[in-house]
């Protein structure tokens, strides 16, 4: 299932992206690892890429609140 259409990405990129250590898990760099270092365009995919983190984090038995995570604090979306 595509994640992201403006720089398309599925997934299964950002499952592999996850499981990456050398890859910080925030939107932003997730976003940057998946889509081959591309800025978001329309940003819309940023929180599946957020709900995938706590999801994960979940699944390792890490809490985490959603509010924590930014959608994005190193990218501009394009206007
Ligand atoms: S759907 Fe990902 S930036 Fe638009």
């Amino acid at each position: 299932m595509y994640v992201c259409i403006c720089n398309p990405f599925t997934d299964k990129d950002v499952k592999a992206a996850l499981e990456n250590p050398d890859v910080r898990n925030t939107p932003a760099q997730i976003y940057k690892c998946c889509s081959g270092g591309e800025r978001p365009n329309c940003g819309t995919c940023l929180c599946e890429i957020k709900d995938m983190i706590v999801d994960h984090q979940s699944a390792l038995g890490v809490q985490k609140i959603k509010e924590d995570l930014p959608a994005s604090v190193e990218f501009q979306t394009a206007e």
